[in-house]
């Protein structure tokens, strides 16, 4: 590695000089890391390690295929979380060395050998099988029950996701005939189905969609609520293993089918190959297949087979010697952009798509490419520092797009030279395009919002189709495409009018339903008939549909929870305008909601014109009260609880969530109105303040035999 490497230009790194570059700053990084969050010494000032960061970034936008697993990109939130407890992983969990190109595997496949000191005639198989582009996990078998699940975390200390792993149906929670102690290793990961099906939820609530597969694994079982982790659509490959108290079998294929004999997933094209001629060609055929396959891979895996040659090869620091990933080439291709188009969502953010020139990108043709935001256009990001070398995009462009396991493809880089003569810089527009209202951009927000809220024809459509979507009034025959035209048609404004619709456009009326193209007699008829039917709705799914931005499902259900009926509800959220008086506190009190949320609720509430439709359609509604949690015999039903000190048994969220299911109110200081204090070693100034205050306090055990958890 040269020792100017941290001065060259990135336009001027070739592929071998990025890959070693890459390679340094993310040890650099991680060792940086490791000082501020483990030493609690930092190293570097923050400004140095930014620089970092956006140097390594910079470097991946260029050479996409080039970026690390252990990228320095997605650490975010990558290292133990303090939320949850942490594991040493009985054997470390390793990462994989990466080969590029048939030259890297078949060094890779002589330095085996040459290791193993094998005679050039001698045979030595390999399995090979497809990169799972998720997260690892490991999984801990104690006489066959499952005690235990790790993230990778660091490699050596990972997190214990035990209750989340348990709602993944593809993990059994009991096996039967495996060895007494087994740690069974593999990927989650989201099918490409259920992953378009989870950001249509989400889109629909209004709440932030996931940038790809992988993000949304890692986001979804790294839930504090078990419940969140529950109601996402995991899936595990099973692929390795960790600690054993007996061998599994003398080949890695065979202790693969030994996984799944004891009912673990594992992936159907797994094969054996003993040469680098059949490595490439099953490296070609299954990249040739991957946008088909249902899941995100990035490359296969090849592993010496024979089990007794995997131990003595043994370990680098962190990789195996006996095992390597070929990375497949970036999905790159050069179009020309056409043009530059700004889409309105739901809660208003302008959004800009660059429409392309069709081309073809790893086997899919792409005409769109997401543009993210005006800096992003304007070649710098949210806190101005230039990217792609403060390149801006314009109209005319020729540029380069690529496909990395995001949903939408994205521009990597722009030719300057084949830009056309006469271009100007795009102008990103303060008004909005649909309805001429400002479009504001609030301090520390990258995005720029249309201020027209309902009288803006693209956020009402789509608020429309978000109220009658699945998770909302989820009415039959009233699909997106229905709202669209009988928006346009001024039939259907707003969400009260949809329980209008037949007295305006029923039986009898001038203009029928029944006689618009494509209708008639009994589609109306069944029409009006599924929109009867809601007309009674549970107050969480009203909550839902009313698409309050960040009210998503859960956080509709702790409000309906809460509050139990529409009036306590609507009462509240306009008495909590009143900032730090009793009904905003209230609010913030829920688990699961915080200031963000909490002025969401209150400035929409306090908006006239939002609040008048919303008291249009109520008159419509018969709303089911939510039914109050089963907290009745519950010792600290009704009490305020707090929790301080070091917590041995579960987690503070745990503790939480457990007291809040039995009707606690859970609060994070001590005052007058507490009840009881729960306190751990270190225990500090709140349990003082406790004592002084003659507040009845329990250690951890006290607050289990309490509750009957003891
Ligand atoms: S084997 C020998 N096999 O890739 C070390 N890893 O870059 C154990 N991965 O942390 C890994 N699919 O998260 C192996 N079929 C596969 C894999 C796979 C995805 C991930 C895994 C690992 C990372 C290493």
């Amino acid at each position: 590695m040269s020792g100017t490497a941290e001065d060259t230009a990135i336009e001027s790194l070739d592929r071998k000089a990025a890959a070693e570059e890459l390679e340094r700053l993310a040890g650099l990084i991680a060792a940086a890391n490791a000082a501020y969050h483990r030493d609690d010494a930092p190293e570097l000032s923050d400004a140095e390690y930014d620089r970092l960061k956006r140097r390594n970034a910079a470097i991946e936008a260029r050479f996409p295929d080039l970026k690390r697993d252990d990228s320095p990109s997605d650490r975010v939130g990558a290292s133990p979380s303090p939320g949850f407890a942490k594991v040493r992983h009985a054997q470390r969990m390793l990462s994989l060395g990466n080969a590029f190109d048939a030259e890297d595997v078949a060094d890779f496949i002589r330095s085996v050998r040459s290791y193993l000191g094998l005679e050039p005639a001698a045979p030595l198989t390999f399995t090979a099988e497809p990169k799972i582009d998720g997260l690892s996990l490991s999984l801990r078998y104690e006489d066959g029950q499952l005690v235990q699940a790790a993230t990778r975390g660091d490699g050596a200390v990972g997190e214990n996701v035990t209750a989340n792993a348990r709602t993944i149906d593809d993990i059994p929670a009991r096996i039967h005939g495996a060895p007494d102690v087994l740690e069974v290793r593999g990927e989650v990961y989201i099918s490409h189905p259920d992953f378009a099906a989870l950001n249509a939820r989400a889109e629909a609530a209004g709440t932030r969609t996931f940038a790809n597969p992988r993000n949304a694994a890692a986001g979804s079982l790294r839930q504090l609520d078990p419940a969140i982790t529950a109601s996402r659509p995991l899936r595990f490959f099973a692929y390795a293993w960790g600690e054993v108290s007996a061998p599994l079998a003398d080949s890695q294929l065979g202790a693969v089918e030994r996984l799944r004999g004891l009912g673990f997933a594992t992936n159907p094209l797994t094969v054996t190959v003993d040469t680098t001629e059949a490595m490439t060609a099953y490296h070609d055929r299954i990249a040739a297949e991957r946008a088909g396959l249902g899941y995100d891979i990035d490359g296969i895996v090849y592993k010496v087979n024979d089990l007794a040659l995997q131990r003595r090869l043994g370990l680098r620091a962190t990789t195996p010697r006996w095992a390597i990933a070929h990375k497949f080439p970036a999905e790159l291709a050069w179009t020309r952009l056409e043009k530059i188009e700004i889409q309105v969502g739901r809660t208003g953010a302008l959004s800009p798509v660059g429409r392309l020139t069709p081309v073809t990108v790893g086997g899919v043709v792409v005409s769109n490419a997401t543009l993210h935001n005006e800096d992003y256009i304007a070649g710098r990001d949210a806190r101005g520092a230039p990217i792609r070398g403060g390149r801006d995009i314009r109209e005319g462009d020729r540029v380069q797009v690529y496909r990395a396991g995001d949903v939408i493809p994205k521009i990597a880089d722009v030719d300057l030279s084949a830009r056309p003569d006469g271009t100007q810089p795009f102008e990103f527009p303060a008004l909005c395009p649909q309805c001429g209202s400002d479009a504001l951009r609030d301090e520390g927000d990258s995005v720029r919002r249309c201020s027209g809220r309902l009288i803006c024809p693209a956020q009402a459509v789509e608020q429309l189709k978000h109220f009658v979507s699945r998770a909302a009034f989820d009415i039959e025959g009233l699909g997106a495409k229905l709202v669209e035209e009988l928006y346009a048609d001024g039939w259907i404004r707003e969400p009260a009018d949809i329980f209008t619709l037949r007295d305006r456009h029923g039986p009898g009326r001038p203009t029928q339903l029944k006689n618009r193209e494509g209708w008639g007699e009994t589609s109306a008829r069944n029409l009006f008939a599924a929109i009867d039917r809601r007309r009674t709705v549970p107050l969480d799914r009203l909550i839902f549909a009313l698409g309050i931005r960040h009210v998503g499902e859960t956080n509709a259900r702790l409000l309906a929870r809460r509050y139990a009926s529409w009036d306590a509800f609507e009462t509240a959220m306009s008495a909590a305008a009143d900032r730090g008086g009793p009904a905003w506190e209230d609010l913030l009190a829920i688990d699961g909601v915080g200031q963000v949320l909490a002025t969401s609720l209150v400035t929409t509430f306090a908006q006239g014109a939002e609040r008048a439709s919303m008291e249009r359609l109520i008159a419509h509604l018969e709303i089911k009260d939510a039914a109050r949690p089963a907290t009745e015999g519950s010792p600290v039903a009704g009490k305020t609880v707090v929790f301080t000190g070091t917590l041995e048994k579960m987690t503070r969220a745990e503790a939480k969530a457990r007291a809040e299911s039995l009707g606690a109110k859970v609060s994070g200081s001590v005052s007058a109105r507490t009840d009881l204090l729960v306190a751990g070693p270190g225990a500090g100034s709140k349990a003082r303040k406790a004592a002084e205050l003659g507040i009845e306090t329990l250690d951890e055990d006290g607050w289990l035999s309490l509750i009957g958890d003891g």
